[in-house]
């Protein structure tokens, strides 16, 4: 920066100016591009996007539009190309691939591709890796789809993900580790009918927002006021079918989508092996449910071998509404039978028991740098959610190397649990390799650890929505 150009304006400085909360209010502002804080030491250019012409090129549009979840049941949300979730992309490990994002809505939006190590300069975080794209205009993301696996793509302006806007995508291997017959991909989510909003009372008070962790109180949480459960964007009144027939294996691909919602998932009838965690290989393990918080994955393989009419039922483990619900139908079943419901949890799955096929490259030994991170709600009136005490935006970043190994430990103070994600990497977590993992309430500790392999800005942070929203989140930042 020439010495006598006028400072552009920082993030503090910026909501000093506006008064502004919240990331969305954020979005418009151009200086918070790579580059504007040269204070901080230089800045390492990132990976950048790919150009190679595409295997699969998709159009996408983000607009308005109305869902049906329930038989009775209809409301106007945000969608991509009006479908609730929006449409499956599946693409060949190793393709590029290339998306075209047209905003049809009346606000700033943007893609991140959860879980996939993109290039920087298309993560789809406003304000950080990109201008969030106006109304009206097109954008285009174009990045290498590897390393396989069952990832989504969400808006990451505001609190756009809990109007509808995500979708599954799907990156086949070309060598499965397990062998399975037939497939189903599985979106979990927590439907809201009206526009989501940050608790206006602080979350202190309860008001409305009933449920959750004891709806409200000092130290816990409120719940957005969801209006039920879906399965692929359908509520337990009108559940979805997925046919199997006997002897089969099949795959199912599990997809935390909620906002707010840690969900326990179970088939009736049949045990699940866990073949994959945020869509890692992982070595094959047989449980009876697993929980998952926002933003996590699991693909699990189940053998069809107990004709008749079960439930998948996944149910929010911090919240009271009736659980989601979908039908596993075996070919030859009256289906006007009762579905059968899961009993008791059993086994559960730990993270302790996720053994990743291949660990990571680069965190062996002692790391080169540690962090060591306090969870905690924020003090004061309104409603915030802190990492070491600062709220994003105007927090300071995370600042590392490349090559570095990069360790970060978490400790939650608070009673809620947090799923925390980091954009652009995956990590160590004792023998998973995840991109997302729960830290649990009431002083949980979780440590993982990253190879400093892909250059840029990236956000770390919780996917609780509104823990992100209400500043619970760094930018991991590479420089020199
Ligand atoms: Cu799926 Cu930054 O998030
Ligand atoms: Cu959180």
């Amino acid at each position: 920066m020439p010495p006598n150009r006028q400072r552009p304006l920082t993030r503090r400085r910026l909501l000093q100016l506006t008064g502004a909360s919240t990331l969305g209010a954020l979005a418009g502002c151009g200086s918070q591009l790579p580059g504007s804080d040269d204070d901080e030491g230089r800045e390492v250019t990132p990976r950048s996007t790919v150009t190679s012409e595409p295997d699969s090129s998709v159009s996408l549009t983000a607009g308005a539009g109305t869902i049906q979840p329930g038989p009775d049941v209809s409301t106007s949300n945000w969608l991509y190309d009006e479908q609730f979730p929006g449409p499956e992309l599946r693409v060949q490990e190793g393709d590029v691939l290339s998306v075209e994002l047209t905003n049809d809505l009346e606000a700033e939006t943007t893609i991140h591709w959860h879980g996939v190590p993109v290039p920087n300069p298309v993560d789809g975080v406003p304000g950080v890796t990109q201008e969030p794209i106006a109304p009206g205009e097109t954008f285009e993301y174009r990045f290498r789809a590897e390393p396989a696996g069952t990832y989504f793509y969400h808006s990451h302006v505001g609190l756009q993900l809990d109007r509808g806007l995500l979708g599954p995508l799907i990156v086949e291997e070309r060598d499965p580790h397990v062998e399975y017959d037939r497939e189903y991909v599985v979106v979990l989510d927590d439907y809201l009918p009206d526009e989501p909003q940050l608790p206006s009372d602080g979350g202190r008070g309860g008001g409305g927002m009933g449920g959750g962790m004891g709806g409200g109180g000092m130290m816990g949480d409120v719940r957005p006021p969801y209006d039920g459960l879906l399965i692929n964007g359908r509520l337990p009144e009108d559940p979805q079918t997925f046919g199997v027939t006997e002897g089969e294996r099949i795959r199912f691909r599990f997809v935390n989508a909620g906002s707010a919602t840690v969900f326990g998932v179970r088939i009736a009838g049949h045990e699940m092996t866990v073949t994959h965690a945020d869509g890692r290989p992982v070595d094959p393990v047989d449980v009876d449910s697993f929980a998952f918080g926002a933003g996590e994955r699991y693909d699990v393989v189940v053998e069809a071998t107990n004709p008749g009419r079960w439930f998948v039922q996944a149910d929010a483990l911090d919240g009271n509404e009736p659980p989601a619900r979908a039908v596993v139908e075996y070919e030859g079943t009256d289906g006007t039978n009762t579905p059968q419901v899961p009993s008791s949890p059993g086994d559960q799955l730990q993270y302790s028991d996720l053994q990743a096929i291949s660990s990571l490259d680069g965190v062996s030994g002692s790391p080169d740098r540690t962090f060591d991170l306090t969870l905690s709600r924020g003090g004061g009136q309104s409603y915030t959610w802190t990492i070491d005490g600062q709220t994003y935006p105007d927090a300071d970043p995370l600042r590392i190397r490349p090559g570095e190994h990069v360790r970060i430990r978490m400790t939650n103070q608070s009673p809620v649990v947090h799923p925390m994600h980091l954009h652009g990497h995956f990590f160590q977590v004792g023998n998973a390799v995840k991109d997302t993992v729960m830290v649990p309430g009431h002083r949980g500790q979780v440590t993982l650890d990253f190879h400093a392999d892909n250059p840029g800005r990236w956000l770390f942070h919780c996917h609780n929505l509104y823990h992100l929203d209400a500043g619970m989140a760094r930018i991991v930042k590479y420089v020199e």
